[in-house]
C-alpha cells in the first residue's frame, strides 16, 4: 500500500470604473413580515462581521475613487475588480471614461501605503469594509489588504429583482495566519503559464498569499538556468519556464498580493540534475529522465554532499534563482532522501566514516548545514520538508510538515518555525469538510502559547502524478478555498454546513474568474462520450469521486505517459451530490418529506436509465472500458434505493433477509473499481435500514 502522502515515487483621486450610486433602499422590517438578514457568502469568513440595515444598490452606475495616494498596482487591481463586477452584475457599466468629478463615489478606497517592495510575512493584510445605503468605504494599510477587501466586496454582491446590491455591513478583517500557501508540482506533469496564472487568480479569490512552486524533481527540471543551461536543455524534455516566464509569474503574483517561493528539491528527488550534470551525482548513472513515479522503478541519482563542487554549483544556482525570485524564503525540499547511492559509493562512505556519520540522516543534516550559509549569503531563509528537522540545524529554518501534525508540533516545541501541509494533500481526495476541520493549531493543542506562535500557517499541496492541465483546476478547486478559510478565519469557525453553503457560491465565482474546475471535467466527459449528449455519464459522474492518490497508484501504477482521460479524471472529489443525497435521506427519515422522496426517486431512476447507454459505451470506448462493472453496480444501487422508497411509502417491512442482502451489496461496491468510489453509500445504507423497519 502506498500511504496517501507518500510519493517518492516521488495611486490622487483617479476615477475608475463605472457609475453612480443607486437610489437608496431602505428596508423596513415589519413584524410579521420580517425580512431575513441576508446570508453572506464571504469566504474565507472574516474576523468580524456586523450586519446593518438596508443595502447599497448597484443599479446602473458605479464609480470608484481613492481618498489619498495610491500606486499603479492598485489601479490595475481596481480595473480587474470592475471587469468582474460588470460580468457579475450585467447592468453595471464601466464608465471611467464618462464619469464626472461631480458623480458621487460608489466605492471609496483609502490605502495608507503600498506595502513591502517585496512582500514579506509581516505584510499588513488587514482591511475594513463598510457598506451603507449611500456607498462603500474600503480602508486598508496596504495594497494587499485593499485587494483582499475588493475580493470580499465581490462576494457580498448579490443579484435580486434584476439588480445587484450589497447588504449593509461592517467588516473588520485580518488573517489568523501569515502563511497561507498553495504548493504546485509542475514536474510530474508540466503546467503551462496559463494554468499558473489562473491558479494565482483563484488564490487571490481565496486570499491565499504564498505560491510555492515545486520546480524540480526526478522527472524533470522546469526552471531555465543560464548558468547551468543543461538543466533544462537536457532534463526538461522541452517542458520548462524561461527566465522571462518565471519573472512574469512573480510579477503576476505580486499584482495579486501573492508571494512566490520556489522549491528546488535537494539532495534527493534530483535525477534530473544528475542526468544534466553527472558530476553532481552520488556515483549512480542516470541514463534517462525517469517518467515513472515509483521510486523502485526509477533510476535515481542523488546529489553527492561530500564534494565541494556540489556546494559551488548550488551557490551559483541559488544566486541566480534568488534574483529571479525575490522572496525571502527559498525551499530546498529535503524530503524522502533515499541514500542508497550514498551507501554504495566508497568515497561517500569514507567521508561519512571520517566525520563519524552513522546514518544517511547525519549526512543530510551535514548537507543542510552547508547549504544554510549559502542561502543566507543570498539573503534567503531556508525552508524544507519535515526531514530537514534535525537538532544540527539552527532554529531559523522553517519546516513544512507533510507527514503529520505531530512532526509540526515536535518542531514547534523545539523552537522551529513551521507550516502544516499533511492534512491538505489534495490528491488524498478527502472532502472539503475533512480538510477544513484540520487545524494547524487545534483547540486542544498541548503547545504553550510561545510554541504555538512558531506555527505560522499552512499550505495546500497539489502533486502532479495524477493531474494534467485539463484536470488541474478540478483537483484544486473549490476544495482549496475550504482550507484557505481554515488559514484565514478564526479558529472557532467550524460550521461545516455554512462552509459548504458558501463554498458552492464561491465555486461559481471561481469559474467566472477563469478557473475551469466545473467546465474542465464536463469537457472531458464530452470527449469520453464523443458527443454533447452527456446526460448518462453526467448522472454517474455526479455521484462518483476519484479514489485517493495511493489507491490509484496501487491499482494503476501511473507514470508521466499514462493517459489521464477516463472516468476517474472526469469526476471531482466531494461532489455536491454527496451532501444533497444525505440531506434528502435525512428529510425522508426524520420529516417524512415527500419532496425529498421525489428527489431521491428521480436520482435513482436517472442512474437506472443511464446504465444501458453507459454499458454500451464501456463496450466501445477504451477510455470507459474499465467502468462497466461500476455502471452495473450503480444500477443495482439504484434498485436498493427504489425498493427502500417503495417499502417506506407502503409502510411495509421487507421480507426477512432483504436488509442483509442490501448491506452485502453496499459492502461489495466499496471494492475499488475504475479508480472511483461512490459518494452516497452511507446515506443509501441509512435509507435501507429505515425501510427495513418501516411499518
Ligand atoms: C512530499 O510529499 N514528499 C513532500
Amino acid at each position: 500500500m502506498i500511504p496517501d502522502n507518500s510519493r517518492c515515487v516521488r495611486k490622487s483621486r483617479v476615477l475608475q470604473g463605472a457609475l453612480t450610486i443607486a437610489a437608496l433602499t431602505i428596508v423596513i422590517v415589519q413584524p410579521g413580515n420580517a425580512l431575513q438578514a441576508p446570508k453572506l457568502s464571504v469566504m474565507p469568513w472574516p474576523k468580524s462581521v456586523e450586519t446593518g440595515q438596508g443595502e447599497y444598490k448597484l443599479d446602473g452606475y458605479f464609480r470608484a475613487g481613492f481618498s489619498g495616494a495610491h500606486d499603479a498596482r492598485l489601479d490595475k487591481a481596481l480595473n480587474r475588480f470592475i471587469v468582474r463586477l460588470n460580468l457579475q452584475c450585467g447592468g453595471v457599466r464601466r464608465t471611467q471614461y464618462d464619469a464626472k468629478d461631480s458623480d458621487p463615489l460608489s466605492l471609496t478606497l483609502s490605502v495608507a501605503g503600498p506595502g513591502g517592495a517585496v512582500q514579506g510575512i509581516d505584510e499588513d493584510e488587514s482591511y475594513k469594509l463598510n457598506v451603507t445605503s449611500s456607498g462603500v468605504a474600503l480602508r486598508a494599510a496596504t495594497d494587499v489588504g485593499a485587494m483582499h477587501g475588493l475580493e470580499s466586496f465581490l462576494q457580498l454582491v448579490t443579484m435580486r429583482d434584476g439588480a445587484c446590491s450589497l447588504p449593509a455591513v461592517t467588516i473588520d478583517d485580518a488573517p489568523r495566519f501569515v502563511w497561507r500557501g498553495f504548493e504546485l508540482d509542475v514536474v510530474r506533469h508540466f503546467e503551462p503559464i496559463s494554468v499558473i496564472e489562473r491558479t494565482l487568480d483563484g488564490m487571490a479569490v481565496a486570499k491565499l498569499n504564498v505560491f510555492h512552486w515545486h520546480l524540480s524533481d526526478d522527472q524533470g527540471f522546469r526552471a531555465e538556468s543560464k548558468k547551468f543551461p543543461r538543466l533544462t536543455e537536457n532534463a526538461s524534455l522541452g517542458q520548462f519556464y524561461t527566465q522571462d516566464e518565471l519573472r512574469h509569474i512573480v510579477a503576476y503574483a505580486r499584482a495579486r498580493g501573492i508571494r512566490v517561493m520556489p522549491e528546488f528539491d535537494v539532495p534527493g528527488h534530483t535525477a534530473s540534475w544528475v542526468y544534466a550534470y553527472p558530476e553532481l551525482g552520488d556515483g549512480r548513472t542516470v541514463r534517462r529522465i525517469p517518467q515513472e513515479f515509483q521510486e523502485y522503478e526509477t533510476n535515481q541519482g542523488e546529489l553527492d554532499p561530500t564534494k565541494e563542487s556540489t556546494y559551488k554549483f548550488l551557490d551559483t544556482f541559488i544566486g541566480e534563482m534568488g534574483e529571479i525570485f525575490p522572496d525571502a524564503y527559498f525551499h530546498i525540499g529535503g524530503d524522502e532522501v533515499d541514500g542508497s547511492g550514498w551507501k554504495t559509493s566508497a568515497s561517500i562512505q569514507e567521508f561519512m566514516q571520517k566525520k563519524g556519520f552513522k546514518t544517511k540522516d547525519d549526512l543530510q543534516a551535514y548537507f543542510n548545514q552547508r547549504l544554510l550559509p549559502i542561502l543566507q549569503k543570498h539573503g534567503k531563509k531556508m525552508v524544507g520538508w519535515d526531514e530537514v528537522l534535525n537538532p544540527a540545524l539552527p532554529k531559523d529554518i522553517m519546516v513544512q510538515s507533510w507527514r503529520g501534525e505531530e512532526s509540526l508540533s515536535a518542531g514547534a516545541a523545539q523552537g522551529y518555525t513551521g507550516i502544516l501541509s499533511a492534512p491538505y494533500y489534495l490528491d488524498g481526495q478527502k472532502t472539503s469538510e475533512e480538510m477544513f476541520l484540520a487545524d494547524p493549531i487545534p483547540a486542544d493543542t498541548k503547545l504553550t502559547p510561545e510554541q504555538q506562535s512558531k506555527i505560522i500557517g499552512g499550505e495546500v499541496c497539489m502533486w502532479a502524478e495524477q493531474i494534467f492541465p485539463g484536470t488541474a483546476d478540478s483537483r484544486i478547486w473549490p476544495r482549496t478555498v475550504a482550507v484557505a478559510e481554515r488559514f484565514w478565519s478564526p479558529q472557532s469557525d467550524r460550521d461545516v454546513a455554512d462552509m459548504y453553503r458558501r463554498l458552492r457560491v464561491v465555486s461559481l465565482e471561481l469559474e467566472d474568474a477563469g478557473l475551469t474546475h466545473i467546465s474542465g471535467p464536463a469537457k472531458l466527459r464530452r470527449s469520453i462520450v464523443g458527443s454533447t449528449h452527456t446526460g448518462a455519464i453526467d448522472a454517474m459522474a455526479s455521484v462518483t469521486e476519484p479514489v485517493s492518490f495511493g489507491d490509484r497508484e496501487d491499482a494503476q501504477h501511473t507514470d508521466a505517459l499514462t493517459p489521464l482521460n477516463g472516468l476517474a479524471d472526469a469526476v471531482v472529489a466531494d461532489p455536491p451530490a454527496r451532501q444533497e443525497i444525505a440531506a434528502e435521506v435525512d428529510a425522508v427519515m426524520n420529516e417524512h418529506s415527500k419532496a425529498a422522496e421525489a428527489a431521491l426517486r428521480e436520482r435513482f431512476l436517472a442512474w437506472q436509465q443511464a446504465a444501458p447507454e453507459l454499458l454500451a459505451l464501456a463496450q466501445k470506448s477504451g477510455r470507459f472500458s474499465n467502468a462497466g462493472p461500476r455502471v452495473e453496480q450503480l444500477a443495482a444501487l439504484a434498485a436498493v434505493g427504489l425498493e427502500s422508497l417503495a417499502y417506506i411509502d407502503a409502510h411495509t417491512a421487507p421480507p426477512a433477509g432483504w436488509l442483509n442482502k442490501q448491506k452485502a451489496l453496499l459492502k461489495n461496491v466499496e471494492q475499488p473499481g475504475a479508480y472511483v468510489r461512490f459518494v452516497f453509500l452511507p446515506a443509501l445504507g441509512k435509507l435501507a435500514e429505515s425501510a427495513a423497519t418501516s411499518r
